[in-house]
């Protein structure tokens, strides 16, 4: 099948790159020049593990090409992919100038029936007013369908190429059939391809989030409260987690959710809510918590050091990115932990596998940046784990002890355990367990 991709930011790419691993003839349209000839030279403009692989394969075997002129892309397509961004405005709700701007301008392209797709995470009611305003531009029949991402950072090839379920939203039938022919290959295991309508496959992408947002906030909870009564938050997420009905995935504790889209979307959803003379408390609520969580660390030190006693102290810091497996630091806990510590007067030494150079474009040199993770710890007071690399998970902890100032580790992530960290000789102060 002949597809068109408009956006090549992360889920453009992804989508892009798997949709023509079986088969298809892929168009990429970018409106950035410079973009798009770095792409054509097999240049990937994201880090993502295995995505390398299958783009320098496809465009090697011409079945993915770039473009920054959007009539050649749409020209021959008969699935055109909407990937932009859907920044959140100023008022929390999602930006959709960019999604209804590029409908507009296909619409005014086309010449024979498409099939419009919507795949940034969009508001409910956004495929109707793509809809009016392809109405607004053409006679040309068409239909839009709307087809959320379920991509996780890090793991995007394996969720694209084997997903747990593929929505699509459409009450067109003609679409309905030739999404259900585009995506058969990927849910060979049996997996389904769940068909509804526009507003519930909309609804469907927020709500996902927004649970596992919660999931995630109602542990760091718990997590909180088994600090309070001595238990051990290993221990309670394993034992709710053999729940079936719970689940034992995204119940690790940590310092808050971040990234690029729990933090929008939980947000926009309970702006959509409010909107709607609806008050989503439980969204309310879980914002506020991750507010709080990602200064759990902070909080964690003044304790330690008493009140002022972070003034003139110097902590290394591991881990930059939001999550591993990523260079992404949208909405990182470590940018406002770091916020917080330069405020009190501390000073830091940061590493992060992948994170450091979209930091430094953004802090420059209000940290310092260590060429390894050991490098990082020299004269530090403490280090602080805020990224769970698996590169941190089994450090050599003498060789730590040497280069710290005082064997002191505040691990946001519960990398380690708390028997071997006491053996080392380590004060070691994580998240729900015992210090
Ligand atoms: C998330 C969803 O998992 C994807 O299904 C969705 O497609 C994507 O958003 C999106 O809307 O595009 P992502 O943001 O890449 O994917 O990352 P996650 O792996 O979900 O992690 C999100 C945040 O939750 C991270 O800050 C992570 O550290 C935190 N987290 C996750 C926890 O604190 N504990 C957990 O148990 C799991």
């Amino acid at each position: 099948m002949k597809i068109a991709v408009i956006g090549t930011g992360y889920v453009g790419l992804v989508t892009g790159t798997c949709l023509a691993e079986t088969g298809n003839e892929v168009t990429c349209v970018d409106i950035v020049e410079e973009k798009v000839n770095k792409m054509r030279n097999g240049e990937m403009p994201i880090y993502e593990p295995g995505l390398d692989i299958l783009f320098l394969r496809n465009i090697k075997q011409e079945r993915l090409t770039f473009t920054t002129n959007l009539a050649e892309a749409i020209a021959p397509a008969k699935v055109i992919f909407l990937a932009l961004p859907t920044p959140p405005g100023a008022d929390g709700a999602a930006d959709l100038s960019y999604v209804l701007g590029a409908a507009k301008d296909i619409a005014k392209l086309i010449t024979e029936y498409k099939v419009i797709v919507t795949k940034s995470t969009v508001p409910v009611g956004t495929a109707d007013k793509v809809t009016a305003v392809m109405k607004a531009n053409t006679d040309v029949p068409f239909a839009v369908v709307s087809n959320p991402e379920f991509l996780r950072e890090g793991v995007a090839v394996e969720d694209f190429m084997k997903p747990d379920r593929v929505v699509i939203g459409t009450t067109d039938e003609k679409a309905r059939q030739v999404m259900g022919d585009l995506y058969a290959p990927y849910v060979r295991q049996g997996n389904p391809i769940l068909y509804m309508d526009e507003r519930s496959s909309e609804l469907t992408k927020y709500a996902a989030n927004s649970f596992l947002a919660t999931k995630i906030t109602f542990m760091n909870e718990i997590a909180n409260m088994c600090e309070l009564v001595g238990a051990d938050v290993d221990m309670v997420r394993k034992g709710v987690g053999a729940d079936g009905r719970i689940g034992k995935r995204f119940l690790f504790p940590g310092v808050g959710y971040g990234g690029s889209c729990f933090p929008k979307d939980v947000q926009a959803l309970s702006k959509a809510a409010e909107e709607n003379k609806y008050d989503f408390k439980i969204l309310n609520s879980v914002m506020e918590v991750n507010e709080t969580q990602k200064k759990r660390l902070v909080v964690k030190m003044r304790e330690y050091y008493g009140e002022g006693g972070l003034k003139g102290k110097h902590f290394a810091l591991w881990g930059l990115a939001f999550k591993p497996e990523t260079d992404d630091i949208r909405e990182a806990p470590a940018l406002y932990i770091i916020d917080e510590l330069l405020a009190a007067g501390a000073t830091v030494t940061a590493y992060d596998p992948e994170g450091m150079p979209n930091v430094k474009k953004l802090l420059g040199d209000k940290i310092s940046y260590a060429t390894n993770r050991y490098n990082a710890l020299d004269d530090a007071d403490a280090l602080l784990i805020v990224t769970e690399w698996p590169v941190f998970r089994t450090p050599d902890f003498d060789f730590m002890k040497e280069k710290l100032k005082s064997p002191v580790i505040f691990d946001g992530r519960n990398l380690y355990d708390l028997d071997r960290m006491k053996e080392y000789g380590f004060y070691y102060n994580s998240i729900g367990r015992k210090t």
